[in-house]
């Protein structure tokens, strides 16, 4: 029932944002709430895009990202370390293909914890309040949830309101220790609804992406016709004069 459920609501979020607006998906919605946010799985070929978007932050994100101040080598080296073969990094475009809202899910590498991951989030700020984070959370659940991972584990300083909020609001038992804050939410074993889910969202994010990316390049086209149109007309004028 669930996954009939699942699958209908997931059909019907996608459909009827498709058809309210010619550019549904592309256009950032000011709440998330009941919209199917594009949610795309990251691979090397967004390591730029990555940097791009973690190197924006201000210094305060910095630290409650990483937990200290990350300079920008620091940044860089973390993220031309990421193991996208091991972890599992999401990643929110918007309509000009710039990554507003980075997840990365990392795996234990101990096989006495083997079960256990790490969620850590980042959203950039013009983007925060929309929800991007908590869906990034839930998304990240699933996926752990399907990989065979029993606990996820977040980390986050104390005065971390809206990371924290996130994971009261997802059942995780939130344990504070003066500064620092830890939280840990216990996952269910994966479904085939868990499992139907993860397939259609990666979809529907496939879809998305590819379609944000012909936009652009037709953008890309329609501007650079313009460029040349307006150097014919310029040449025109001169030759007249
Ligand atoms: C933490 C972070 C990812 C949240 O992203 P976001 O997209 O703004 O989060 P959401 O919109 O999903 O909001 C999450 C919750 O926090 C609440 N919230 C958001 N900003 C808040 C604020 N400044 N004060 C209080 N609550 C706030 C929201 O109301 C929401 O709660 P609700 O579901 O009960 O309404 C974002 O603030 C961020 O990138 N911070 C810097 C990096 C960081 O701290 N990462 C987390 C450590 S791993």
């Amino acid at each position: 029932m669930t996954l009939v459920k699942t699958l209908l609501q997931t059909t019907v979020n996608a459909g009827r944002q498709m058809l309210s607006q010619p550019l549904s998906g592309l256009v950032e919605p000011k709440s998330t709430h009941g919209v199917l946010v594009p949610i795309c799985s990251l691979g090397p070929q967004h390591r730029e895009r990555m940097a791009q978007h973690l190197l924006a932050l201000g210094s305060q994100d910095r630290y409650m990202r990483f937990g200290y101040m990350a300079t920008d080598e620091q940044i860089q080296r973390y993220v031309d370390a990421l193991d996208f073969g091991r972890d599992e990094i999401f990643g929110i475009f918007n309509r000009y293909l710039k990554l507003v809202a980075l997840a990365h899910l990392a795996y234990s590498r101990d096989s006495q914890t083997g079960s256990c991951a790490e969620f850590g989030v980042s959203v950039q700020p013009q983007s925060r309040g929309r929800g991007y984070g908590a869906r990034l959370f839930e998304h990240a659940t699933m996926h752990a949830r399907n990989a065979g991972v029993k606990m996820l584990f977040i980390h986050a300083l104390s005065e971390n309101i809206p990371m924290i909020s996130i994971a009261r609001k997802h059942g995780a038992r939130v344990e504070r220790d003066g500064s620092e804050t830890e939280a840990y939410l216990l996952l269910p074993p994966a479904d085939l609804d868990s499992q139907l889910t993860e397939l259609v969202s990666e979809q529907f994010a496939q879809t998305n992406y590819a379609i944000k990316k012909q936009v652009n390049r037709f953008l890309d086209t329609l501007a650079e016709m313009q460029e040349i149109r307006q150097g014919v007309r310029e040449a025109r004028h001169q030759s007249a004069e």
